[in-house]
């Protein structure tokens, strides 16, 4: 009997990809629905997510859609992506995944941006997870695919309220994998290293500024700590969310997996 390649086929199931108009999001959203998954996609920016969804390759089963809300506004989230799932079925993959929060030493943030930052990245995916997973367990098919950061292992310096909540990300997705696990759903998160993105040439501007530098010199340094030499594409992050929401990742779950060139020094 001749061996079967590995079951990467999302042919049939609708995936929900938050922080999908630009960067890693929509660069998973590309991975999935090359994967033949039909995609809704979460942002802001209303153009920026029409493009995004008509680049798409079709879907076999259905279009990809999407919907344009601000994930700080929990209740909105709630309502919007209730009416979506009763319109347009259930959602059996969530990425969840948003914009980082701003940069900054811990000891001079501010409570209001730490409650910001829980609700984009924390309390969203609790939302949409309530939301979905009843789904997910009436299809059999479930997986939540998180996209957190690094520092979940190595705080990074700078990014205190980033840190903070990714941590919190990080455990709020261990737990949720532990009770449903035995509904055969799986719960795992990617870290990012440093990704050519916005929201990187941000940060790299943002250090520049500060070492009074230029971006490029700001840039070969963070190059310089990577084994691998470069940044990643918004693909390579995609690409690894997509195995994750795969049936060949199936005995995968509560994991953080960093994909980062080989930069973190932990184990
Ligand atoms: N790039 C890196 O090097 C790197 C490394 C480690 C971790 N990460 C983390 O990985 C995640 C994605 O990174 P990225 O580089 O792809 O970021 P990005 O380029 O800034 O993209 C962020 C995405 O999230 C959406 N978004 C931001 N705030 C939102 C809100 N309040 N409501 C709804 N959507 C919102 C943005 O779209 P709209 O503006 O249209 O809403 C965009 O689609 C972030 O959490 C980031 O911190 C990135």
């Amino acid at each position: 009997m001749a061996l079967s390649p590995p079951d990467l086929s999302l042919a049939g199931q609708h995936a929900l990809v938050q922080g999908a108009s630009r960067g890693i999001g929509r660069a998973s959203a590309e991975a999935l629905a090359a994967l033949g998954a039909r995609v809704s996609l979460v942002a802001r920016n209303e153009s920026r997510l029409r493009e995004a969804a008509s680049s798409l390759p079709p879907a076999p089963d259905g279009e990809h859609r999407f919907l344009s809300l601000d994930l700080d506004d929990t209740p909105t989230l709630r309502a919007r992506v209730q009416d979506h799932v009763e319109a347009h079925g259930p959602v059996t993959i969530v990425v969840n995944n948003s914009g980082g929060p701003p940069a900054g030493p811990i000891h001079s943030a501010q409570p209001e941006e730490f409650i910001t930052a829980i609700a984009r990245h924390v309390i969203a995916s609790q939302v949409v997870a309530q939301l979905t997973v009843p789904g997910m367990k009436e299809a059999g098919y479930g997986r939540i695919v998180n996209v957190i950061s690094t520092s979940v292992y190595e705080p990074i310096p700078n990014l205190g309220v980033s840190n903070t909540t990714r941590g919190a990300m990080a455990s709020w997705a261990k737990t949720l994998s532990k009770e449903l696990g035995p509904f055969g759903i799986t719960v795992n998160s990617v870290l990012p290293g440093f990704t050519d993105t916005e929201r990187l040439g941000s940060l790299i501007a943002g250090r520049a500024e500060k070492a009074e530098k230029s971006p490029e010199e700001i840039a070969d340094g963070m190059r310089g700590l990577i084994p691998l030499g470069r940044f990643a594409t918004p693909r390579e992050i995609g690409d690894v969310v997509a195995f994750l929401a795969s049936p060949a990742a199936s005995y995968i779950s509560g994991v953080s997996l960093p994909v980062d060139g080989g930069r973190l020094n932990s184990i």
